[in-house]
């Protein structure tokens, strides 16, 4: 842990309980989703319906609502003037016509970028939308699972944009850096945040994928130590030792990026919560009929 989140931490004397959050707040729907869910899995919609409309972009999140999603998640990063704008890269390279770091650009000269022709010509035009722009397109149709990318200190803009709407109870924090999953519930202590791991980076898990003897229980305390409401994970690395004791932790476990309807048997079985999918509506009726087949 970095001397960050344990300053942060050490000044945390009222925050509520980890695993399962704030009691007075679990009927709302971010609560709701970051909750566990052992009969059927919640889904969200991975970078809006990736698969058929460019990633990021209000289009996605659109057509993530007409296929049925209930909620979506986003990559939130800081134009150079702090404009909290939705890429998933450091640059615009990949997914736009622009160029170079984002960080470098302010949201002013971002107009005119097209964030949807490199996907198909149908979405020429699409530009990159903001956090304002998405949480006006999600309505109230999405619970938003708002990921802040690694080194953006951005929790502050975050709760400004969902303050001046009236959103919280709709926004879910994802977060790979501990430092940003314990500012984020120390700055919206009624937003659920969900903590990104990669076990096998951290040594939790070995190279077959199995738990290495007693770092499943440190990463689990760190989860706690930063109040995290539930844990997340690749689904390569899921493995039904670690999902049992994170459900005997208290976290519900978030998996990303569940595409393909053979991937689900295992998962399911191996008891996660929540799948993350570019495909909501493929992966949903995929659902619908393995847990209707006797
Ligand atoms: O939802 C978590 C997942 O999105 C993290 O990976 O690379 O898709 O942002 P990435
Ligand atoms: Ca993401």
């Amino acid at each position: 842990m970095t001397l960050l989140t344990t300053l942060a931490l050490a000044c945390a004397t009222s925050s509520p309980p980890a695993a399962g959050g704030d009691p007075v707040n679990l009927d709302t729907p971010a609560w709701k989703l970051a909750t566990r869910h052992p009969d059927r899995p919640a889904i969200v919609a991975h970078r809006g319906a990736s698969l058929v409309a460019p990633e990021n972009t209000l289009a996605a999140y659109r057509k993530a609502i007409e296929l049925g999603a209930t909620a979506a998640e986003t990559d939130l990063r800081l134009t150079r003037d702090r404009h909290v704008v939705i890429l998933h890269d450091d640059t615009l390279d990949r997914t736009t016509t622009g160029a170079g770091a984002l960080e470098a650009h302010t949201w002013a000269a971002l107009e005119g970028v097209d964030a949807g022709s490199w996907f198909g010509e149908a979405f020429a035009g699409e530009p990159i939308p903001d956090l304002d722009g998405l949480l006006d397109t999600a309505g109230d149709a999405l619970v938003l699972c708002l990921e802040i990318k690694d080194g953006v200190a951005i929790e502050q803009e975050i709760r400004a944009a969902l303050d001046a709407k009236g959103r919280r109870a709709q926004a879910v924090i994802f977060s790979f850096d501990a430092d940003k999953v314990a500012l984020s519930r120390l700055a919206m202590p009624d937003v659920p945040a969900v903590y990104l791991l990669r076990p096998r980076e951290t040594g939790a898990l070995d190279e077959a994928g199995a738990p290495v003897k007693g770092l499943v229980p440190v990463m689990l305390e760190e989860a706690r130590a930063i109040d995290a409401s539930a844990i997340g994970m690749s689904q390569h690395y899921v493995d039904a030792g670690l999902i049992r004791a994170a459900h005997d932790a208290g976290y519900p476990v978030f998996v990303w990026t569940v595409d393909e309807p053979e991937a689900l048997p295992p998962l399911l079985e191996a008891g996660v919560d929540v799948l993350i999918t570019d495909a909501p509506d493929t992966i949903s009726a995929a659902l619908d009929a393995l847990l209707t087949t006797p």
